[in-house]
């Protein structure tokens, strides 16, 4: 895939509407996590150095065409140390911006016609500005009016994020050293019946954990207790483990799990196996047989692609056990040079950061959904369109 990108544009005195992911946790007003506004910077310093004058349009949340002020982006204003423009419509800023500047315009998604995708509403956005660079990859598996619109309307271009996202995750893809391991869990089968699919095709061997690998666990029989997974999604669950075997791809599920009497972070951690497993215990984490069989996984691979956390890895330590223990044998082979890591997802990604492993990572993608999507193989409709034919 060859994009248009921002390389060698004469941007000096140009108007550029930069799109840009933004959509971070914010807790009392804080950002708790800013890597993906770290990771934009890359673009915005070579808009500004070139002389182009930029207003990033991004989105916190799903604030459903309303202006809610909880989703206000001013916090990230505030630490980007940029100006926030309040209506992302209003126009009057332009006026007095000069070369290099950049502003960051209020939650697109306060207006309906954003996720609608109205041409209407694209060309108010897209008015005033001379071209547009999308670096939002987290957000381009949505046709909104500003990844698809605006770009219908102006000379868009992919910004560095993109260009690099898309490139690391299509050389995994197309060329991975082998064996290929790929590690996915989450809650749900049916959101990632997609990608399950798609990395049995690609994968030698694949581990399915977290509630995701509870489902599967049910559907072979096993006793999963008051545990949180999907009994409607057990022929989906056969499924997707007899279309691996076709593709000789080896399935790893869950051994043994970490449980406790309620779903709640305080409670005593119980390891049992499958056939211990009570009526009233909850699975909360991977189990500690199950999280050495993933380690020695991850000790016989080349290249490892990481979707979804095992556990629940917020709860530290207690639950965070089988996630952390994941994340670190991943990282201590990727320094070692003998292996090539991806990993992908909110949660995953907090994981990394939260035991100190995610430099460590030879690609940490800002994608969750994207990334996912991307991974399946489906064309993201922002990013089809800023394909060079
Ligand atoms: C994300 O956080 O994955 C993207 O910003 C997309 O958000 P959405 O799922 O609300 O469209």
């Amino acid at each position: 895939m060859k994009l248009r990108t921002i390389e060698n544009l004469d941007l000096r005195g140009k108007y550029v509407l930069l799109r840009d992911d933004f959509n971070v946790q914010i807790v009392d007003g804080a950002i708790t996590d800013a890597f993906r506004i770290e990771q934009s910077m890359p673009t915005i310093n070579a808009l500004r150095a070139a002389g182009a004058r930029v207003a990033i349009c991004a989105h916190l949340g799903r604030p459903k065409g309303a202006r809610n002020m909880e989703y206000s982006l001013a916090p990230i204003a505030q630490y980007m140390n940029i100006p926030l423009v309040p209506d992302a419509l209003d126009r009057d800023f332009m006026a007095d911006m000069r070369d290099g500047d950049v502003v960051l315009l209020e939650n697109i998604r306060f207006y309906a016609g954003e996720e609608a995708n109205d041409p209407a509403f694209a060309a108010r956005l897209a008015a005033g500005f001379d071209l547009f660079v999308n670096d939002a990859f987290a957000v381009s598996h949505r046709a909104h009016a500003s990844t698809v619109g605006v770009a219908e309307i102006l000379p868009s271009y992919a910004g560095k994020l993109l260009a690099s996202e898309i490139e690391h995750l299509t050389r995994v893809m197309e060329n991975p050293a082998r064996p290929l391991l790929s590690i996915v869990a989450g809650s749900k089968v049916s959101t990632k019946i997609g990608v399950l699919k798609a990395l049995a095709k690609l994968s030698d061997t694949m581990i399915i954990g977290g509630a995701l690998g509870t489902t599967f666990n049910y559907a072979l029989g096993e006793r999963v207790g008051n545990s949180l997974f999907e009994a409607d999604q057990r022929e989906t669950a056969l499924e997707i483990m007899e279309y691996a075997e076709q593709n000789n791809c080896r399935i790893l599920l869950p051994l043994d799990k970490g449980v406790a009497k309620e779903f709640a972070r305080d409670c005593p951690r119980m390891n049992k196996d499958f056939s211990e497993i009570e009526d009233d215990d909850v699975i909360i984490d991977a189990g500690e047989q199950t999280t050495a069989r993933n380690v020695a996984a991850i000790e016989e691979a080349a290249t490892v692609i990481w979707n979804g956390t095992v556990g629940m890895a917020e709860w530290m330590p207690t639950w965070s056990y089988g996630s952390f223990a994941i994340a670190r044998a991943i990282a201590a082979r990727t320094r070692a040079g003998k292996l090539q890591s991806i990993v992908g997802g909110g949660d995953t990604v907090a994981a990394l950061e939260a035991c100190g492993v995610k430099d460590a990572i030879t690609y940490v993608s800002t994608g969750g959904g994207a990334f996912l999507e991307f991974i399946e193989g489906r064309v993201l409709p922002g990013i089809a369109i800023l394909e060079d034919r």
